[in-house]
C-alpha cells in the first residue's frame, strides 16, 4: 500500500488534508490495559478535491467515525499490518466541507507499541499500577489514529480519566487538577498543548505520581521514592531555561517539568513539549548527567519548533540539538567542559560507525533513505553526532560563534514552527551567509550523502582529558606480575565526564588483562558507581577483558534498567563474548516481558532471535 510522498515512514497525504486541532478524550484501564474513547480530529482540506482522509493505525480497533457538522456515520476501512502499521482510509461524504472534524471512537490493544504498562509490583511504591507512552518516532499511530508524519502538526487538548490514586500527565498544559472532578470511582484530568505539535510529541503518563517545585515554571514529577533525588540533580533546570533563552531566544512552552518515568522507559530522556520524560537512570546524587536536560531543553528550539519533515532528516532535529545542548554546557561549566561532551561523544561516533554499522552503511550518512525502513532500524549516534559536528565545521567556517548563533536565531525565527528539509536548511544558511567567500569550500554531498566518519574532526580543547588518557596509559602499560603502583588516589579528582573518558579509552584497542581489571575493581570500586554512565563504561571495560565478575553485573543492569543506550551494547557485548551467548540470551527471555515493545524488538534483531 502507497506510503505517503512526503514521508516513507506514513500513510497519511497532509498534502490534501491536514489535522489542525486534535482531541483526546480517554479512558485509562489498567486492568485490561487498554486506552479507550475518542479521538477527535479537526480537519482542513489541502487539496478541495479530496474524497477520503488517509490516517495512520496499529493494532487499534476503530468502531466508528463520525463527520462532523452533519453527524452522519462514515464508512471506513483499514489494511492490514506492515512494519509501518495500518492505512486506515475514511471516505468523506459527498459535497464535504473544506474545514471539518472526525470523530473516531476507538480502543487501543494491549500489544500498542506506544505504551507501556506496569502492574503495581512493577513500580517502585507498589501501591498503584503505572502506564507511559514513548510516540517517537513512529509509534503514536498505535496510541490514536492520526497522520503519523512529523510533517503535519497541530494542537491538542485532552480529558483523561483514570481510577483514583492515580495522576495523570501530559506533555501539555495542565487544567484543573486541583479540582479534578471526581465520578463514578475515576478522577478527570485536563490538558491542552496550543501550540501545534507533530504526533510523536503527543505523550501521556500515569500512576502513583507526585510533584516538587524546583524553579518559577519547573516541577519534577516522579513516583514518592525518587523525588527527593530527582529534584537534587535536576536542581539546575532554571539555570539551563534561561541560558537556552540566552541563545535561542523566549521559552514559548509556558512550563518546562521533568517526570523521572520507571526504569524500563527505553530512552535517556524524551523532549515531550512542557514535560520531559526522564529515565532514572540520570539521577547520580551529584548532577553529573543532567546534561541530558540540556538536551532536552535544547530541543524546546531544535525539533518541537523547528521539526524535520520526516525521519530521514532526523538530524535537523538531533544534531542541531545536540550541538545548541553543547553550547548550554559550554556557557554554564566553560568551554573545556563543552569540548569534553564533544570528545566523548565523538568515540561513540567512531564505534557505531565503524563496529556497530561499519562505514560503508547508508545508514551512517547524515540524510538516510527511509523507503522500507523502520526508523527504530536506522536509530543511532549518528545523526546527534554527525550531526552536531557538521554544525561545528560551519561554526568553524563562517568565523565563530559570533557569527554563527545569531545564524541560529534567524533559522529559529524563519522556520517555527514549521517542519522542513535538509535542502531548506541548507538553501537558508547559503543565502544568510552569501557574503562569506568560505562557504563555497562546504563540501555538501559528502557531508550529507556519503556514509562514513564525518569528513572533518574537530579541534577539540583536551585539557580535561589529558590526564585521562596518561591513567588509562598507565593502566594498560602495567604487568600484572610487576608491583603496582596504583594507589586508588589517581581518580579521586576526576569528575565523572573524566572517569568516563578514562573508561571509554580503555575500551579502544586491545582488551586489558581479566587481572588488571581486577585490581582497577579493587582500588577504584567503580562497581559501586552512583553513576550509571560509569558503571556502564565499566562492565564494558570488564567484558571486552573477559573479567568474569562483570558478567553478573551486567545481567543486574540490563533487568534493572531498560535504557536501550546500556542494553543494546551490553546485550551485544555478552554475546560476542561466546562462553556469554547463552546467559544473554537467557537474561533476554526473562526480562523481555518487563520491557517496552520498541526495547524488545530492537534486542532481539541485536541477539539474531527471529519472533
Ligand atoms: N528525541 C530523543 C529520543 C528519541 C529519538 C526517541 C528517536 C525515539 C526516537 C531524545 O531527545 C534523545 O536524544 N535522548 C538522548 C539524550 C542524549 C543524546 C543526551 C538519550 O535518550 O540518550
Ligand atoms: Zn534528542
Amino acid at each position: 500500500m502507497a506510503l505517503s510522498p512526503g514521508d516513507p515512514s506514513s500513510y497519511a497525504r497532509p498534502d490534501h488534508v491536514k489535522t489542525t486541532h486534535i482531541h483526546l478524550d480517554w479512558d485509562l484501564d489498567f486492568d485490561k490495559k487498554i486506552l479507550s474513547g475518542e479521538c477527535i480530529l479537526s480537519m482542513e482540506k489541502v487539496d478541495n478535491g479530496v474524497s477520503c482522509v488517509l490516517l495512520d493505525c496499529r493494532t487499534i480497533s476503530v468502531s466508528s467515525v463520525i463527520y462532523e457538522p452533519t453527524g452522519e456515520n462514515l464508512t471506513f476501512k483499514i489494511d492490514g499490518e506492515t512494519s509501518f502499521g495500518s492505512r486506515m482510509e475514511i471516505q468523506l461524504p459527498s459535497g464535504s466541507e473544506k474545514t471539518f472534524k472526525l470523530i473516531l471512537k476507538y480502543s487501543t490493544s494491549p500489544e500498542c507499541s506506544a505504551l507501556q504498562w506496569l502492574s503495581k509490583e512493577q513500580t517502585a511504591g507498589g501501591t498503584q499500577p503505572y502506564v507511559f507512552s514513548q510516540c517517537q518516532a513512529i509509534h503514536a499511530r498505535s496510541m490514536l489514529p492520526c497522520q503519523d508524519t512529523p510533517s503535519v502538526k497541530a494542537s491538542y487538548s485532552a480529558s483523561v480519566t483514570a481510577p483514583l490514586g492515580i495522576t495523570v500527565l501530559m506533555s501539555g498544559i495542565r487544567k484543573s487538577d486541583e479540582t479534578a472532578e471526581i465520578w463514578n470511582g475515576k478522577k478527570k484530568f485536563k490538558f491542552e498543548q496550543p501550540i501545534p505539535v507533530q504526533s510523536y510529541l503527543i505523550a501521556i503518563a500515569a500512576g502513583a505520581i507526585v510533584s516538587k517545585k524546583i524553579g518559577p515554571r519547573s516541577h519534577v514529577w516522579a513516583e514518592e521514592a525518587f523525588i527527593e533525588k530527582a529534584a537534587f540533580d535536576f536542581a539546575d533546570t532554571e539555570a539551563m531555561l534561561k541560558t537556552a533563552e540566552d541563545l535561542c531566544g523566549p521559552y514559548v512552552w509556558g512550563e518546562y517539568d521533568i517526570l523521572i518515568l520507571p526504569p524500563s522507559f527505553p530512552f535517556g530522556g524524551m523532549e515531550n513539549p512542557c514535560l520531559t520524560f526522564a529515565t532514572p537512570s540520570l539521577l547520580s546524587g551529584d548532577k553529573s548527567n543532567a546534561d541530558v536536560i540540556a538536551h532536552e531543553i535544547a530541543h524546546s528550539w531544535t525539533g518541537n519548533l523547528v521539526t524535520n519533515c520526516n525521519f530521514e532528516h532526523f538530524w535537523l532535529n538531533e544534531g542541531f540539538t545536540v550541538f545548541v545542548e553543547r553550547k548550554i554546557l559550554g556557557r554554564l561549566h566553560g568551554e573545556p567542559y563543552r569540548h569534553l561532551s564533544g570528545i566523548l561523544r565523538w568515540k561513540q561516533l567512531d564505534e557505531c560507525v565503524n563496529e556497530t554499522f561499519g562505514p560503508e552503511s547508508p545508514f551512517t550518512k547524515l540524510v538516510v533513505d527511509l523507503k522500507g525502513i523502520d526508523p527504530d532500524d536506522a536509530f543511532s549516534v549518528i545523526p546527534y553526532e554527525k550531526g552536531a559536528t557538521f554544525l561545528w565545521y560551519l561554526e568553524e567556517l563562517v568565523g565563530g560563534a559570533d557569527q554563527f548563533e545569531p545564524f541560529l536565531r534567524a533559522y529559529f525565527e524563519k522556520f517555527k514552527p514549521k517542519s522542513i528539509s535538509t535542502d531548506d536548511f541548507k538553501e537558508f544558511f547559503i543565502e544568510y551567509f552569501s557574503n562569506v567567500e568560505a562557504i563555497k569550500d562546504i563540501d555538501w554531498a559528502t557531508w550529507l550523502y556519503v556514509s562514513g566518519m564525518p569528513p572533518y574532526k574537530p579541534k577539540f580543547d583536551e585539557s580535561l582529558v589529558l590526564e585521562c588518557y596518561s591513567l588509562a596509559e598507565n593502566w594498560r602499560n602495567w604487568n600484572p606480575d610487576y608491583p603496582c603502583t596504583f594507589t586508588g588516589s589517581e581518580i579521586k579528582s576526576f569528575s565523572s565526564a573524566q572517569i568516563r573518558e578514562f573508561l571509554n579509552s580503555l575500551l579502544v584497542g586491545s582488551a586489558l588483562l581479566p587481572a588488571v581489571v581486577e585490581k582497577m575493581e579493587n582500588l577504584y570500586k567503580l562497581s559501586e558507581s552512583c553513576n550509571m554512565e560509569i558503571l556502564f563504561s565499566w562492565i564494558r571495560v570488564g567484558i571486552a577483558a573477559r573479567w568474569e565478575a562483570a558478567v553478573p553485573l551486567a545481567v543486574k543492569l540490563v533487568t534493572d534498567i531498560g535504557r536501550m543506550k546500556f542494553l543494546r551494547p551490553l546485550y551485544r557485548d555478552l554475546y560476542a563474548w561466546e562462553a556469554k551467548r547463552q546467559v544473554a540470551l537467557d537474561t533476554y527471555t526473562a526480562n523481555k516481558n518487563q520491557m517496552i515493545a520498541v526495547c524488545r524488538d530492537m534486542l532481539a534483531k541485536d541477539l539474531h532471535i527471529s519472533q
